[in-house]
């Protein structure tokens, strides 16, 4: 799917493309027996997603930081869909307490869990660091939902077992992936505040979402687990994500129209991923307008996905330890 397919919305391999809108993906699909957590589904993608997921028949498990916001989600997805069954649960993905916190109350629901879209994000933020001092967009979009979804996998494995229904794990990355630091991932330095680019550490934490569903794809496969994990780039849309550089960004928008997306469009890659019947057992995969493509050679480096693996679970025992959270009996 190239930039022409992307401004005249020419449908790829697997029917859909750029102008698929993500009721148009799911139509027809029944996912009643589905129960899914969408992080950031307060707003933007994340909340079109459970908009639609919600349409579907899933059980939708809203975790955001902003419980009025998520609140005035629900309610629109209710008042479009009296059926629509949606939880809100607080979760501030760059603090591992709250992550912590999040899966404790999760688990008190005593739901399955079939879906985890871990679609929150930041983008673009003058260097600051999260409460646990990592920085602030490595922190939210990886470390966040890299310990997330290691929190949440023995239930997703206990929930795919005992249904015999695949589980489907979807993270959010971005093109983004491709404007990184020159060494892809700063291992040495992940927190200088010398070197910080607030573009190329949006790029790093975008890069390391897909090397953590590749890593963890090949770990479940290794396993024999009945768990898919892949990545999307949702595309380009103008939602709150740019709002640090919201006034350039309407004024290129402006001349580059033609290269941006709508919001239903937008949660189109998501809803394509974690439902449609076409991808059981595709995993380890890249999507971008609803159809696979192939990311930069660095997110395919396998050696780096498995370094930052380790690098990932030392940065957070580090953290536990130092709170006394004891994160290290849980991975
Ligand atoms: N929009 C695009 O053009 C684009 C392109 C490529 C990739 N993406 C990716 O798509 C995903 C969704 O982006 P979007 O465009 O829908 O952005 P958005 O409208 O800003 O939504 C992001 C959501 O993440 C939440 N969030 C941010 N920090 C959080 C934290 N610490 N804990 C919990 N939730 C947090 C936000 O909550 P608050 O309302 O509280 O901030 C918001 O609900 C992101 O991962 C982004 O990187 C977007």
């Amino acid at each position: 799917m190239g930039l022409y397919s992307l401004i005249t919305g020419r449908r790829g391999p697997s029917g859909f493309g750029s102008a698929t809108s993500a009721e148009e993906v799911t139509q027809g699909i029944d996912a009643t027996h589905l129960t899914a957590i969408i992080t950031g589904g307060a707003g933007g993608i994340g909340m079109e997603t459970a908009r639609v997921m919600a349409k579907r028949g899933v059980h939708v498990v809203i975790g955001a930081r902003n419980i009025g916001a998520a609140e005035n989600a629900k309610a629109e997805i209710l008042r479009q869909n009296t059926n629509a069954r949606v939880t809100l649960l607080h979760l501030d993905l760059s603090s591992v307490k709250s992550i912590r916190a999040f899966v404790r109350d999760f688990h008190a629901l005593h739901l399955p869990l079939n879906l985890l879209i871990n679609n929150a994000g930041v983008m673009f933020c003058p260097y600051q660091l999260s409460e646990d001092e990592i920085e602030l967009q490595f922190a939210t979009n990886h470390i966040g939902h890299f310990l997330l979804t290691n929190l949440l996998l023995d239930t997703m494995k206990t929930t795919a077992k005992t249904s015999g229904v695949e589980g489907r794990i979807l993270n959010l990355s971005s093109i983004a992936h491709i404007y990184t630091y020159k060494e892809g991932i700063k291992f040495d330095s992940i927190n200088d505040i010398c070197c910080y680019s607030d573009k190329r550490a949006y790029g790093q934490s975008k890069l390391a979402n897909i090397l953590h569903a590749n890593e963890l794809s090949r770990q479940l496969q290794e396993e024999g687990v009945n768990i898919t994990v892949n990545s999307v780039h949702p595309g380009l849309i103008l939602t709150n994500l740019f709002q640090h550089t919201a006034l350039l960004m309407r004024f290129l928008k402006f001349f580059s129209f033609y290269l941006w997306k709508n919001i239903p469009q937008g949660a189109a890659t998501t809803c394509y991923v974690a439902l449609h019947p076409t991808l059981k057992g595709v995993t380890g995969k890249y999507f971008a307008d609803c159809n696979e493509v192939t990311p930069s050679k660095l997110a395919r480096d396998e050696t780096l996905a498995r370094k930052l693996w380790d690098f990932s679970v030392k940065l957070i025992n580090s953290v536990s330890k130092k709170n006394y959270l004891g994160f290290e009996d849980t991975i």
